[in-house]
Protein backbone atom coordinates (compact mmCIF):
# COMPACT_ATOMS: atom_id res chain seq x y z
CA UNK A 1 0.00 0.00 0.00
CA UNK A 2 1.48 3.55 -1.05
CA UNK A 3 1.09 6.27 1.61
CA UNK A 4 1.88 9.60 0.29
CA UNK A 5 0.88 13.52 1.89
CA UNK A 6 -1.57 15.81 -0.22
CA UNK A 7 -3.33 18.85 -0.06
CA UNK A 8 -6.94 18.25 0.65
CA UNK A 9 -7.95 19.37 -3.00
CA UNK A 10 -6.15 16.44 -4.25
CA UNK A 11 -8.11 13.90 -1.90
CA UNK A 12 -8.91 10.84 -4.22
CA UNK A 13 -10.84 7.29 -3.29
CA UNK A 14 -12.87 6.98 -0.13
CA UNK A 15 -12.77 10.03 2.22
CA UNK A 16 -12.45 10.07 5.85
CA UNK A 17 -13.25 12.56 8.00
CA UNK A 18 -12.96 13.47 11.97
CA UNK A 19 -15.84 13.88 14.25
CA UNK A 20 -14.79 15.22 17.88
CA UNK A 21 -15.99 13.11 21.00
CA UNK A 22 -17.41 16.99 22.25
CA UNK A 23 -16.40 19.55 19.27
CA UNK A 24 -18.41 17.60 16.57
CA UNK A 25 -17.35 17.45 12.88
CA UNK A 26 -13.46 19.02 12.33
CA UNK A 27 -14.14 21.51 9.25
CA UNK A 28 -12.97 19.07 6.69
CA UNK A 29 -16.02 17.09 7.60
CA UNK A 30 -18.27 19.80 7.69
CA UNK A 31 -17.69 20.49 4.39
CA UNK A 32 -17.89 17.19 3.24
CA UNK A 33 -21.47 17.17 5.28
CA UNK A 34 -22.39 20.11 3.28
CA UNK A 35 -21.64 18.08 0.29
CA UNK A 36 -23.63 15.36 0.77
CA UNK A 37 -26.80 17.24 1.86
CA UNK A 38 -26.20 16.66 5.59
CA UNK A 39 -25.43 13.01 5.10
CA UNK A 40 -22.32 12.58 7.54
CA UNK A 41 -24.68 14.08 10.66
CA UNK A 42 -27.39 11.32 9.26
CA UNK A 43 -24.81 8.77 9.34
CA UNK A 44 -23.57 9.60 13.18
CA UNK A 45 -27.00 10.04 14.43
CA UNK A 46 -28.55 6.99 13.47
CA UNK A 47 -25.73 5.06 14.96
CA UNK A 48 -24.81 5.41 17.90
CA UNK A 49 -21.70 7.26 17.21
CA UNK A 50 -20.05 9.23 20.01
CA UNK A 51 -16.77 10.18 18.50
CA UNK A 52 -14.93 7.46 20.70
CA UNK A 53 -11.01 7.10 18.72
CA UNK A 54 -11.74 4.44 15.80
CA UNK A 55 -15.21 4.96 15.87
CA UNK A 56 -16.57 5.05 12.34
CA UNK A 57 -19.82 5.89 10.71
CA UNK A 58 -19.63 4.56 7.45
CA UNK A 59 -21.83 5.98 4.28
CA UNK A 60 -21.80 4.20 1.26
CA UNK A 61 -22.57 6.42 -1.96
CA UNK A 62 -23.31 9.35 -0.70
CA UNK A 63 -24.91 11.59 -2.98
CA UNK A 64 -23.23 15.21 -3.51
CA UNK A 65 -19.46 13.88 -3.74
CA UNK A 66 -17.68 11.45 -6.30
CA UNK A 67 -16.12 9.59 -3.10
CA UNK A 68 -17.88 6.15 -3.39
CA UNK A 69 -17.62 5.89 0.45
CA UNK A 70 -17.36 8.32 3.56
CA UNK A 71 -16.16 6.92 6.62
CA UNK A 72 -16.55 9.56 9.63
CA UNK A 73 -14.05 8.74 12.31
CA UNK A 74 -14.49 9.14 15.77
CA UNK A 75 -11.31 11.74 17.07
CA UNK A 76 -11.98 11.88 20.94
CA UNK A 77 -11.93 14.66 22.86
CA UNK A 78 -10.37 17.26 20.66
CA UNK A 79 -8.16 18.91 23.00
CA UNK A 80 -6.41 14.85 23.93
CA UNK A 81 -5.70 14.39 20.04
CA UNK A 82 -2.59 13.22 20.44
CA UNK A 83 0.40 11.30 18.51
CA UNK A 84 -1.79 7.77 19.72
CA UNK A 85 -5.18 9.07 18.76
CA UNK A 86 -3.82 10.10 15.46
CA UNK A 87 -2.18 6.90 15.04
CA UNK A 88 -5.59 4.81 16.10
CA UNK A 89 -7.79 7.04 13.76
CA UNK A 90 -5.65 6.52 10.92
CA UNK A 91 -5.14 2.62 11.52
CA UNK A 92 -8.84 2.03 12.12
CA UNK A 93 -9.84 3.50 8.76
CA UNK A 94 -7.55 1.53 6.70
CA UNK A 95 -8.51 -1.31 8.45
CA UNK A 96 -12.28 -0.96 7.46
CA UNK A 97 -11.41 -0.51 3.96
CA UNK A 98 -8.35 -2.66 3.32
CA UNK A 99 -10.63 -5.45 2.05
CA UNK A 100 -13.50 -3.72 0.90
CA UNK A 101 -13.13 -3.07 -2.99
CA UNK A 102 -11.65 0.15 -2.47
CA UNK A 103 -8.69 1.12 -3.57
CA UNK A 104 -7.68 4.25 -2.62
CA UNK A 105 -8.66 6.19 0.56
CA UNK A 106 -8.17 9.64 2.04
CA UNK A 107 -7.62 11.20 5.28
CA UNK A 108 -8.60 14.33 5.58
CA UNK A 109 -6.23 16.16 8.77
CA UNK A 110 -6.80 19.45 7.26
CA UNK A 111 -7.70 21.99 9.80
CA UNK A 112 -6.84 19.78 12.39
CA UNK A 113 -3.47 21.08 14.21
CA UNK A 114 -1.33 17.92 13.90
CA UNK A 115 2.69 18.25 13.36
CA UNK A 116 4.07 16.82 9.92
CA UNK A 117 5.62 14.38 12.51
CA UNK A 118 2.28 13.13 14.50
CA UNK A 119 0.68 13.02 10.95
CA UNK A 120 3.69 10.71 9.41
CA UNK A 121 3.10 8.52 12.37
CA UNK A 122 -0.21 8.23 11.69
CA UNK A 123 0.82 6.82 8.21
CA UNK A 124 3.02 4.35 10.03
CA UNK A 125 -0.15 3.15 11.36
CA UNK A 126 -1.72 2.88 8.72
CA UNK A 127 1.30 0.61 7.04
CA UNK A 128 0.67 -1.37 10.30
CA UNK A 129 -3.13 -1.77 10.13
CA UNK A 130 -2.82 -2.77 6.71
CA UNK A 131 -0.17 -5.52 7.48
CA UNK A 132 -0.57 -9.05 6.67
CA UNK A 133 1.45 -12.23 6.45
CA UNK A 134 -0.33 -14.96 3.78
CA UNK A 135 3.03 -15.53 2.52
CA UNK A 136 1.92 -19.79 3.01
CA UNK A 137 -1.86 -19.10 1.78
CA UNK A 138 -2.55 -20.73 -1.36
CA UNK A 139 -6.21 -20.53 -1.50
CA UNK A 140 -7.42 -17.71 -0.26
CA UNK A 141 -10.97 -16.24 -1.69
CA UNK A 142 -9.85 -13.43 -4.07
CA UNK A 143 -12.60 -11.28 -2.13
CA UNK A 144 -10.81 -11.79 0.87
CA UNK A 145 -7.85 -10.15 -0.14
CA UNK A 146 -6.54 -7.26 0.42
CA UNK A 147 -8.06 -4.65 -2.57
CA UNK A 148 -6.45 -1.31 -0.78
CA UNK A 149 -3.50 0.37 -2.70
CA UNK A 150 -2.82 3.93 -2.30
CA UNK A 151 -3.45 5.84 0.85
CA UNK A 152 -3.51 9.51 1.39
CA UNK A 153 -3.29 11.83 4.76
CA UNK A 154 -4.56 15.12 3.38
CA UNK A 155 -2.62 17.86 5.69
CA UNK A 156 -2.67 21.91 5.66
CA UNK A 157 1.12 21.57 4.71
CA UNK A 158 1.55 18.52 2.25
CA UNK A 159 5.32 19.05 1.74
CA UNK A 160 5.90 18.69 5.59
CA UNK A 161 3.66 15.71 5.55
CA UNK A 162 6.07 13.90 2.66
CA UNK A 163 9.14 15.50 4.56
CA UNK A 164 8.24 13.47 7.57
CA UNK A 165 7.41 10.34 5.87
CA UNK A 166 10.37 10.17 3.84
CA UNK A 167 12.03 9.24 7.64
CA UNK A 168 9.09 7.48 9.22
CA UNK A 169 8.03 5.47 6.31
CA UNK A 170 11.35 3.14 7.56
CA UNK A 171 10.33 2.78 10.97
CA UNK A 172 7.07 1.50 9.19
CA UNK A 173 9.58 -1.08 7.40
CA UNK A 174 10.78 -1.85 10.07
CA UNK A 175 8.06 -3.15 12.07
CA UNK A 176 6.79 -5.14 8.90
CA UNK A 177 10.47 -6.53 8.78
CA UNK A 178 9.63 -7.53 12.75
CA UNK A 179 6.26 -8.96 11.95
CA UNK A 180 7.50 -11.49 9.17
CA UNK A 181 10.48 -12.54 11.43
CA UNK A 182 7.74 -13.24 14.20
CA UNK A 183 5.65 -14.71 11.92
CA UNK A 184 7.85 -17.18 10.09
CA UNK A 185 7.51 -20.95 10.93
CA UNK A 186 10.75 -21.80 12.62
CA UNK A 187 11.30 -24.60 10.07
CA UNK A 188 12.18 -21.81 7.58
CA UNK A 189 13.63 -19.37 9.95
CA UNK A 190 16.22 -21.30 11.83
CA UNK A 191 19.20 -19.22 13.59
CA UNK A 192 21.23 -19.07 9.88
CA UNK A 193 18.43 -17.98 7.93
CA UNK A 194 17.36 -15.24 10.91
CA UNK A 195 21.42 -14.20 10.25
CA UNK A 196 20.46 -13.97 6.51
CA UNK A 197 17.43 -11.65 6.90
CA UNK A 198 20.62 -9.44 8.48
CA UNK A 199 22.44 -9.27 6.54
CA UNK A 200 19.97 -8.28 3.50
CA UNK A 201 20.20 -4.62 5.57
CA UNK A 202 23.73 -4.09 4.22
CA UNK A 203 21.00 -2.54 1.20
CA UNK A 204 20.62 0.09 3.89
CA UNK A 205 23.83 0.68 4.45
CA UNK A 206 23.87 -1.51 7.89
CA UNK A 207 27.68 -3.10 8.30
CA UNK A 208 26.78 -7.13 9.55
CA UNK A 209 28.91 -10.10 10.87
CA UNK A 210 27.72 -12.98 11.22
CA UNK A 211 29.93 -15.28 13.91
CA UNK A 212 29.36 -19.40 13.74
CA UNK A 213 29.74 -21.48 16.32
CA UNK A 214 33.63 -22.16 15.58
CA UNK A 215 34.20 -18.26 16.34
CA UNK A 216 31.76 -18.22 19.37
CA UNK A 217 33.48 -21.47 21.11
CA UNK A 218 36.90 -19.65 20.35
CA UNK A 219 35.25 -16.60 22.61
CA UNK A 220 34.31 -18.93 25.08
CA UNK A 221 31.03 -17.99 24.27
CA UNK A 222 29.41 -21.44 26.25
CA UNK A 223 26.34 -20.02 27.78
CA UNK A 224 24.93 -19.03 24.56
CA UNK A 225 26.44 -22.53 22.91
CA UNK A 226 25.01 -24.60 25.29
CA UNK A 227 21.22 -23.81 24.30
CA UNK A 228 21.92 -24.71 20.98
CA UNK A 229 23.57 -27.73 21.66
CA UNK A 230 20.44 -30.00 21.22
CA UNK A 231 19.54 -28.67 17.77
CA UNK A 232 20.29 -29.97 14.20
CA UNK A 233 20.45 -26.21 13.29
CA UNK A 234 24.10 -24.02 13.73
CA UNK A 235 23.50 -21.29 16.15
CA UNK A 236 24.79 -17.66 15.05
CA UNK A 237 25.52 -14.08 16.51
CA UNK A 238 24.35 -11.24 14.12
CA UNK A 239 26.02 -7.81 14.83
CA UNK A 240 24.91 -5.23 12.71
CA UNK A 241 26.28 -1.65 13.30
CA UNK A 242 25.05 1.48 12.29
CA UNK A 243 27.54 4.54 12.16
CA UNK A 244 25.07 7.32 11.53
CA UNK A 245 26.87 9.42 14.37
CA UNK A 246 30.27 11.45 14.77
CA UNK A 247 33.37 8.91 14.79
CA UNK A 248 33.94 9.44 18.86
CA UNK A 249 30.41 8.67 20.00
CA UNK A 250 30.04 5.88 21.92
CA UNK A 251 27.39 3.50 20.11
CA UNK A 252 23.89 2.76 22.07
CA UNK A 253 23.76 -1.36 22.36
CA UNK A 254 20.77 -3.29 21.13
CA UNK A 255 20.86 -7.03 22.33
CA UNK A 256 17.69 -9.31 21.43
CA UNK A 257 16.94 -13.02 22.39
CA UNK A 258 16.74 -14.65 19.00
CA UNK A 259 15.38 -18.21 20.00
CA UNK A 260 14.12 -19.49 16.67
CA UNK A 261 12.47 -21.79 18.59
CA UNK A 262 12.15 -23.04 22.51
CA UNK A 263 10.84 -26.35 23.02
CA UNK A 264 12.44 -25.86 26.34
CA UNK A 265 15.23 -28.32 25.80
CA UNK A 266 15.52 -31.41 28.34
CA UNK A 267 13.32 -29.70 30.11
CA UNK A 268 10.63 -30.06 27.93
CA UNK A 269 7.55 -27.50 27.61
CA UNK A 270 4.01 -29.13 27.68
CA UNK A 271 2.11 -29.12 24.27
CA UNK A 272 -0.13 -26.95 24.66
CA UNK A 273 0.32 -23.97 22.66
CA UNK A 274 3.92 -24.79 22.29
CA UNK A 275 4.24 -23.27 18.98
CA UNK A 276 3.82 -19.59 20.32
CA UNK A 277 7.76 -20.53 21.12
CA UNK A 278 8.21 -19.71 17.26
CA UNK A 279 7.89 -15.96 18.43
CA UNK A 280 11.06 -17.00 21.10
CA UNK A 281 12.88 -14.94 19.00
CA UNK A 282 10.59 -11.86 19.28
CA UNK A 283 13.18 -9.14 21.20
CA UNK A 284 15.82 -10.55 18.23
CA UNK A 285 12.98 -9.35 15.73
CA UNK A 286 12.21 -6.00 17.34
CA UNK A 287 15.99 -5.36 17.24
CA UNK A 288 16.85 -6.09 13.38
CA UNK A 289 13.63 -3.89 12.69
CA UNK A 290 14.97 -0.79 15.00
CA UNK A 291 18.49 -1.23 13.11
CA UNK A 292 15.94 -1.23 9.51
CA UNK A 293 14.13 1.69 10.95
CA UNK A 294 17.31 3.91 12.20
CA UNK A 295 19.66 3.10 9.38
CA UNK A 296 16.99 3.48 6.50
CA UNK A 297 15.78 7.28 7.67
CA UNK A 298 19.38 7.54 8.33
CA UNK A 299 19.61 8.48 11.87
CA UNK A 300 22.77 10.88 13.23
CA UNK A 301 23.57 8.41 15.94
CA UNK A 302 25.21 5.25 16.73
CA UNK A 303 23.79 1.97 17.18
CA UNK A 304 24.70 -1.59 17.38
CA UNK A 305 22.17 -4.56 17.35
CA UNK A 306 23.21 -7.81 18.28
CA UNK A 307 21.31 -10.95 17.85
CA UNK A 308 21.48 -13.71 19.37
CA UNK A 309 20.43 -16.64 17.64
CA UNK A 310 19.94 -20.06 18.70
CA UNK A 311 17.28 -23.08 18.66
CA UNK A 312 16.66 -24.70 21.99
CA UNK A 313 15.40 -28.64 21.52
CA UNK A 314 15.73 -31.76 23.03
CA UNK A 315 18.43 -34.37 22.45
CA UNK A 316 21.16 -37.07 23.22
CA UNK A 317 23.12 -33.89 22.96
CA UNK A 318 21.00 -31.69 24.32
CA UNK A 319 22.27 -29.60 27.91
CA UNK A 320 21.00 -31.55 30.87
CA UNK A 321 19.62 -29.52 33.79
CA UNK A 322 22.50 -29.89 36.24
CA UNK A 323 25.60 -29.05 33.55
CA UNK A 324 27.63 -26.52 34.50
CA UNK A 325 28.71 -24.09 31.72
CA UNK A 326 31.46 -21.35 31.86
CA UNK A 327 30.17 -18.31 30.08
CA UNK A 328 32.20 -16.30 28.11
CA UNK A 329 32.47 -13.45 30.97
CA UNK A 330 34.43 -16.42 33.18
CA UNK A 331 31.39 -16.75 35.43
CA UNK A 332 30.12 -20.27 35.59
CA UNK A 333 26.37 -21.29 35.93
CA UNK A 334 24.78 -24.14 36.45
CA UNK A 335 21.87 -24.86 34.22
CA UNK A 336 19.25 -25.96 37.01
CA UNK A 337 16.15 -25.65 34.58
CA UNK A 338 16.98 -25.76 30.10
CA UNK A 339 13.78 -23.87 29.89
CA UNK A 340 15.57 -20.76 31.24
CA UNK A 341 17.52 -20.54 28.01
CA UNK A 342 17.29 -16.80 26.87
CA UNK A 343 18.74 -15.87 29.95
CA UNK A 344 21.95 -17.42 28.57
CA UNK A 345 21.55 -16.64 25.55
CA UNK A 346 21.90 -13.08 26.18
CA UNK A 347 24.33 -13.22 28.91
CA UNK A 348 27.08 -14.14 26.01
CA UNK A 349 25.46 -11.23 23.45
CA UNK A 350 25.94 -9.06 26.15
CA UNK A 351 29.38 -9.89 26.88
CA UNK A 352 30.42 -9.62 23.53
CA UNK A 353 28.61 -6.19 22.95
CA UNK A 354 30.22 -4.75 26.27
CA UNK A 355 33.69 -5.87 25.47
CA UNK A 356 33.75 -5.17 22.12
CA UNK A 357 32.05 -1.58 21.27
CA UNK A 358 32.30 -0.19 24.58
CA UNK A 359 28.33 1.03 24.86
CA UNK A 360 27.31 4.72 25.98
CA UNK A 361 24.14 2.48 27.33
CA UNK A 362 22.77 -0.84 26.72
CA UNK A 363 19.17 -2.06 25.94
CA UNK A 364 18.28 -5.83 25.61
CA UNK A 365 14.79 -6.82 24.51
CA UNK A 366 13.37 -10.51 25.24
CA UNK A 367 10.51 -12.84 25.70
CA UNK A 368 12.33 -14.05 28.72
CA UNK A 369 9.60 -14.78 30.90
CA UNK A 370 6.23 -16.32 31.44
CA UNK A 371 6.00 -14.67 34.57
CA UNK A 372 5.79 -11.26 32.81
CA UNK A 373 2.51 -12.40 30.86
CA UNK A 374 1.01 -13.46 34.18
CA UNK A 375 2.18 -9.70 35.57
CA UNK A 376 1.27 -6.85 32.99
CA UNK A 377 -0.70 -9.20 30.71
CA UNK A 378 -0.55 -7.58 26.70
CA UNK A 379 -0.86 -3.71 27.56
CA UNK A 380 2.75 -2.80 28.93
CA UNK A 381 6.35 -4.44 28.40
CA UNK A 382 8.80 -4.65 31.73
CA UNK A 383 11.25 -2.31 32.39
CA UNK A 384 14.14 -3.66 34.80
CA UNK A 385 17.05 -0.96 34.34
CA UNK A 386 20.02 0.42 36.25
CA UNK A 387 19.79 3.89 35.41
CA UNK A 388 17.26 6.98 35.65
CA UNK A 389 17.75 8.38 33.31
CA UNK A 390 17.96 5.12 30.70
CA UNK A 391 14.33 4.59 32.36
CA UNK A 392 12.85 8.01 31.77
CA UNK A 393 14.60 8.20 27.89
CA UNK A 394 12.57 4.86 27.67
CA UNK A 395 9.08 5.90 28.88
CA UNK A 396 9.11 8.90 26.71
CA UNK A 397 9.82 7.04 23.61
CA UNK A 398 7.42 4.43 24.30
CA UNK A 399 4.69 7.37 24.59
CA UNK A 400 6.61 8.72 21.06
CA UNK A 401 6.08 5.15 19.50
CA UNK A 402 2.99 4.33 21.31
CA UNK A 403 4.63 1.50 22.83
CA UNK A 404 3.94 1.38 26.65
CA UNK A 405 6.68 0.43 29.35
CA UNK A 406 6.37 -0.05 32.90
CA UNK A 407 9.18 -0.34 35.47
CA UNK A 408 9.84 -2.63 37.56
CA UNK A 409 12.78 -3.59 40.04
CA UNK A 410 15.89 -4.67 40.31
CA UNK A 411 17.38 -5.50 43.99
CA UNK A 412 20.22 -7.53 45.92
CA UNK A 413 17.38 -9.82 47.69
CA UNK A 414 16.25 -10.99 44.75
CA UNK A 415 20.11 -11.16 43.27
CA UNK A 416 20.98 -13.65 46.05
CA UNK A 417 17.76 -16.25 44.74
CA UNK A 418 20.10 -17.06 41.75
CA UNK A 419 22.98 -18.41 44.21
CA UNK A 420 24.05 -21.82 43.45
CA UNK A 421 25.87 -24.48 45.63
CA UNK A 422 28.07 -25.36 42.49
CA UNK A 423 28.84 -22.93 40.57
CA UNK A 424 28.87 -19.04 40.72
CA UNK A 425 25.12 -18.87 39.91
CA UNK A 426 22.22 -20.78 38.88
CA UNK A 427 20.16 -20.17 35.65
CA UNK A 428 16.58 -19.77 37.86
CA UNK A 429 15.69 -18.14 40.67
CA UNK A 430 12.62 -20.06 41.80
CA UNK A 431 8.83 -19.43 41.36
CA UNK A 432 8.38 -15.98 43.13
CA UNK A 433 9.25 -12.92 41.11
CA UNK A 434 10.25 -14.82 37.76
CA UNK A 435 11.08 -11.83 35.68
CA UNK A 436 12.76 -10.06 38.53
CA UNK A 437 15.44 -12.79 38.99
CA UNK A 438 15.84 -13.46 34.80
CA UNK A 439 16.77 -9.32 34.60
CA UNK A 440 19.15 -10.34 37.72
CA UNK A 441 20.89 -12.83 36.21
CA UNK A 442 21.43 -10.53 33.25
CA UNK A 443 22.65 -7.87 35.09
CA UNK A 444 25.50 -10.36 36.68
CA UNK A 445 26.77 -9.95 33.04
CA UNK A 446 26.73 -6.18 32.66
CA UNK A 447 29.95 -3.76 33.56
CA UNK A 448 30.23 -2.07 36.81
CA UNK A 449 28.78 1.68 35.84
CA UNK A 450 27.36 0.50 32.46
CA UNK A 451 23.97 2.01 32.09
CA UNK A 452 22.23 -0.98 31.20
CA UNK A 453 18.04 -1.56 30.91
CA UNK A 454 16.74 -4.99 29.76
CA UNK A 455 13.04 -5.10 28.29
CA UNK A 456 10.86 -8.24 29.05
CA UNK A 457 8.21 -8.31 26.14
CA UNK A 458 6.63 -11.78 26.69
CA UNK A 459 3.65 -10.41 26.94
CA UNK A 460 3.65 -8.10 23.88
CA UNK A 461 5.25 -9.59 21.05
CA UNK A 462 2.43 -11.96 20.37
CA UNK A 463 -1.20 -10.88 21.39
CA UNK A 464 -4.33 -12.90 21.22
CA UNK A 465 -6.59 -9.74 21.60
CA UNK A 466 -7.83 -7.79 18.51
CA UNK A 467 -8.58 -4.42 19.86
CA UNK A 468 -5.92 -2.51 18.32
CA UNK A 469 -6.48 -1.98 14.47
CA UNK A 470 -2.82 -1.18 14.67
CA UNK A 471 -2.05 -5.03 15.57
CA UNK A 472 -2.63 -7.80 13.34
CA UNK A 473 -3.72 -11.03 14.77
CA UNK A 474 -0.34 -12.58 16.73
CA UNK A 475 3.01 -11.16 15.58
CA UNK A 476 3.09 -7.59 16.96
CA UNK A 477 6.62 -6.34 15.47
CA UNK A 478 7.00 -4.98 19.45
CA UNK A 479 9.98 -2.70 19.74
CA UNK A 480 10.91 -1.50 16.63
CA UNK A 481 9.02 2.14 17.62
CA UNK A 482 10.38 2.59 21.11
CA UNK A 483 13.95 1.82 20.30
CA UNK A 484 13.82 3.54 17.34
CA UNK A 485 11.98 6.93 19.33
CA UNK A 486 14.80 5.91 21.51
CA UNK A 487 17.79 6.20 19.32
CA UNK A 488 16.08 9.20 18.13
CA UNK A 489 16.17 10.76 21.23
CA UNK A 490 19.95 10.29 21.35
CA UNK A 491 20.36 12.05 17.70
CA UNK A 492 22.58 15.31 17.58
N1 LIG B 1 10.49 -18.15 26.12
C1 LIG B 1 10.09 -18.47 27.44
C2 LIG B 1 9.25 -17.39 28.09
C3 LIG B 1 7.90 -17.12 27.48
C4 LIG B 1 6.78 -17.81 27.92
C5 LIG B 1 7.75 -16.13 26.53
C6 LIG B 1 5.55 -17.53 27.40
C7 LIG B 1 6.51 -15.86 26.00
C8 LIG B 1 5.41 -16.55 26.44
C9 LIG B 1 11.34 -18.67 28.30
O1 LIG B 1 12.44 -19.21 27.66
C10 LIG B 1 10.97 -19.63 29.37
O2 LIG B 1 10.69 -20.77 29.05
N2 LIG B 1 10.98 -19.18 30.61
C11 LIG B 1 10.64 -19.99 31.72
C12 LIG B 1 11.62 -19.70 32.81
C13 LIG B 1 11.52 -20.65 33.97
C14 LIG B 1 11.97 -22.02 33.56
C15 LIG B 1 12.38 -20.11 35.08
C16 LIG B 1 9.23 -19.59 32.14
O3 LIG B 1 8.89 -18.43 32.07
O4 LIG B 1 8.46 -20.49 32.49
MN1 LIG C 1 12.43 -21.32 27.61
ZN1 LIG D 1 12.58 -18.84 25.65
Amino acid sequence: MKISFVDPSDAKGSLAVLSFEDDGLSSAASAVNDSTGGAAMRATGASRFRGKVGQIAEILAPGGVEADRVLVVGAGKADKLDRDALERIAASAVKRVLASGEKSLTLRLDGVKVSADDAAAAGVAAHMAAYRFDHYRTNLDADKKPSLESFQIAVDDAAAGEDAWSRYQHIAEGVSLARDLVGEPPNVLFPAAFAERCQALEAQGVEVEVLDEKKMAELGMNALLCVGQGSRKESKLAIMKWMGGDNDEKPILLVGKGVCFDAGGISLKPGDRMWDMKADMGGAAGVTGAMRAIAGRKAKVNVIGIVGLVENMPDGDATRPSDIVKSASGQTIEVQNTDAEGRLVLSDALWYGQTHFDPACVIDMATLTGAMVISLGQEYAGVFTNSDTLWSGLEEAGKNGSEQVWRLPLADGYDRLLDSDYADMKNIGGRAAGSITAAQFLGRFIDKDRDWAHIDIAGVAMKDKRDDPREPVWGTGWGVRILDRFAASREK
